[in-house]
């Protein structure tokens, strides 16, 4: 493995470098640089293992002694090693124990065209599309839930928080670096190119005609899907939730008004992926 110089300076709160890159937890500073900050061992290890993405990391001293994979990793990608002091680091993160890196990363949205696969071309045919999706944890978590389901993309549309938030990012735990990711203001244009490709658009609606476990019996969840969810607080207005081909409720057999998004989207995307792999197996 490649080693630092004897001589590398040890940055603190006030180098530029750590300055500039504290910036970036502001969401107006991350849009003009389309740059972001993953923190921790386990997201920095796979923003390296995405070729491009990672533009420097920072690290405590000890930080290339307890990881040596990810130390190993930015030296062959060619990505500095900047050494920071523990205040330069906490300055940096938002978490008690950053566990001593913090990597600098390339925004990974694209547009949308470029993240959904044809329908009809190999892979899983599941996408998720979060509408005006508020909380950055939630967002987080549907794109961790989206990449374990097996999803190859997720979007988010209208007023959806940003995907690049502190928070977001964490609930993510890599999962970002995984899938295609795009953001779109209108969740009608997403809805129109994901049926034009041959995806069946299904809104999760807890007012929908539509069972979710009967669709799951008659093999309507098998052709590849996209699942549309709605915001938090207010769900999908009927306009949008009327752009999907059917609208699909979670039967509720408690007295719970509704699901939490993220656990919504759970069982809807697991219940497409278990589908989509019956038919698979034939
Ligand atoms: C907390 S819910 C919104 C609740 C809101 N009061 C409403 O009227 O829809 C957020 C999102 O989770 C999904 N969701 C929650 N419960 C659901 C259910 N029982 N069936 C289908 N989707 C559900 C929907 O996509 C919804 O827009």
């Amino acid at each position: 493995m490649a080693s630092l110089p004897a001589d590398s300076p040890l940055l603190s709160v006030k180098s530029g470098r750590v300055k500039a890159a504290r910036r970036l937890a502001r969401r107006v500073s991350r849009a003009e640089s389309r740059l972001f900050l993953v923190e921790g061992p386990q997201a920095v290890r796979e923003a390296l293992d995405l070729p491009g993405c990672a533009v420097e990391v920072f690290a405590v001293q000890e930080a290339a002694g307890s990881h040596p994979d990810i130390h190993g990793r930015a030296m062959a990608a060619g990505v500095p090693w900047r050494l920071v002091d523990e205040a330069a680091l906490a300055s940096l993160t938002e978490t008690v124990h950053p566990q001593g890196l913090v990597a600098v990363c390339r925004f990974l949205d694209r547009p949308l065209v470029d993240v959904l696969p044809d329908a009809t071309s190999e892979g899983t045919g599941l996408v998720a599309v979060c509408a005006d999706v508020r909380d950055p944890g939630n967002a987080g978590t549907v794109i961790r839930c989206a990449d374990a389901a097996g999803a190859s993309a997720v979007v988010l549309t209208g007023t959806s928080v940003d995907p690049y938030n502190g928070k977001a990012v964490r609930a993510g735990v890599g999962s970002l670096f995984h899938l295609g990711l795009a953001i779109e203001p209108d969740t009608a244009v997403v809805v129109g190119e994901l049926q034009r490709r041959g995806y069946q658009v299904l809104a999760a609606d807890g007012a929908g005609e539509t069972d979710l476990d009967d669709a799951l019996d008659e093999g309507r969840l098998a052709r590849p899907t996209a699942w549309l969810f709605g915001n938090e607080a207010w769900g999908l207005p009927d306009e949008v939730a009327a752009l999907a081909d059917h609208r699909v409720r979670i039967p509720m057999h408690g007295r719970a008004e509704s699901l939490n998004l993220a656990t919504a989207a759970a069982v809807c995307l697991y219940a497409s992926a278990r589908a989509q792999r019956r038919r698979d197996r034939g």
